[in-house]
């Protein structure tokens, strides 16, 4: 296949270019690099530094391709809170460029990074696809509109997409050699591993008054590479003539904020005191999520599923790169 990754130097972006390059795919990656890293650009990809909204940008990086995986996006909660208009216009506005150009050159498959965010507090757990969306956030409902975009397209016979619903993505390249460098990062388990790497006593979780076992949220994690794994499934089906849908990325087990602290004690053998703050606003007490669906039509697996991999493969990566890609 040849793709064009958007937001190929970001976290999962770079990992997705990375595995669709060693199973012999071309790659393109456009990423403006306001959030992303060229180092993280697996130096056999074409690289063009620009953005999803710049249609000169755009042109240039379809020239090699036959289908789309679209993850650049801004992706902060709470910067998303006090910014609507940006997340809007990046998350949202500026895509739609891109779809235009691959209308223009007849180009009609396009894989989505979306989100759990869009289904806000969920009525039941595991959550399906067919659970109500009801975003809390701006960064959740600019997401959703997007999906809304590319379903319009779909609904006018002009375009195929797969939409998939992660939930949280963590772990690195087994090697350590690519992982996550968000800045600021508030993500749990690069959070906890960074705060133990720089011998810091103590690690605040929001909140422990929770309906849950340890008190504490709890949540779905899913291995950064069996996430590139299913683009690269979602790639093959629309490929193959698939016609798409959304699909939720996740484990199916929940893991509690304390079961993080004590997986990421034993991986790195360093102890961290857990202080409980208050709870964060918006936080939904359990999210996890259904993801037969995936399993079903897709033929998805997968390898590295489990919590105490996904740290282990994140402690690699930040023993190496203490200063993410600095
Ligand atoms: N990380 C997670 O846990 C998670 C969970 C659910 C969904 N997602 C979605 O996955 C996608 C990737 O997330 P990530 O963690 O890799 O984020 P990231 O910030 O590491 O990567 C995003 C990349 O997009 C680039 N970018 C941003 N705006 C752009 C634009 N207008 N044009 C071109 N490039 C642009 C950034 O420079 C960056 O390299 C996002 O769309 C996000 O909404 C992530």
């Amino acid at each position: 296949m040849r793709v064009l990754v958007t937001g190929g130097a970001g976290y999962i972006g770079s990992v997705s270019v990375r595995l669709l390059l060693d199973e012999g795919h071309d790659v393109t990656v456009l990423d403006s690099l306001q959030r992303g890293w060229r180092a993280a650009v697996d130096v056999r990809a074409r690289f063009v530094d620009g953005s999803v909204g710049d249609s000169v940008a755009v042109e240039d990086a379809l020239k090699n391709a036959d289908a789309v995986l679209h993850c650049a996006g801004l992706i902060e909660v709470a910067e998303s809170q006090e910014h609507p208009d940006r997340y809007f216009r990046v998350n949202t506005v500026e895509p739609c460029v891109l779809l235009e150009a691959m209308l223009e050159r007849g180009i009609d498959a396009i894989v989505f990074s979306s989100t759990a965010a869009v289904y806000g507090e969920p009525d039941a757990v595991p959550i399906p696809e067919g659970a109500p969306t009801r975003p809390v956030n701006a960064y959740g409902a600019s997401k959703l509109a997007f999906e809304n975009v590319i379903e319009g397209y779909g609904a006018a016979g002009r375009m195929r997409s797969v939409r998939f619903r992660y939930f949280n993505v963590a772990g690195a390249w087994p090697d350590g050699s690519l992982g996550e460098a968000h800045d600021p990062e508030t993500h749990i388990i690069p959070r906890i591993l960074q705060a133990m790497h720089q011998g810091e006593r103590s690690f605040e979780v929001f909140g422990g008054d929770y309906p849950t076992e340890t008190g504490t949220c709890v949540r779905d994690y899913l291995h950064v590479c069996d996430l590139a794994r299913a683009h690269v499934l979602g790639l093959e089906h629309l490929a193959s003539g698939g016609a798409g849908g959304v699909f939720n990325l996740g484990s199916g087990v929940g893991m509690s904020n304390l079961d993080v602290v004590n997986t990421c004690a034993e991986v790195s053998g360093r102890e961290i005191k857990v202080d409980i703050g208050p709870r964060r606003c918006g936080d939904p007490a359990v999210l996890i999520a259904a993801s037969d669906r995936a399993e079903l039509e897709l033929g998805w697996t997968r390898d590295r599923g489990d919590l105490r991999t996904i740290v282990e493969d994140a402690w690699a990566w930040h023993i190496a790169h203490p200063n993410g890609y600095r």
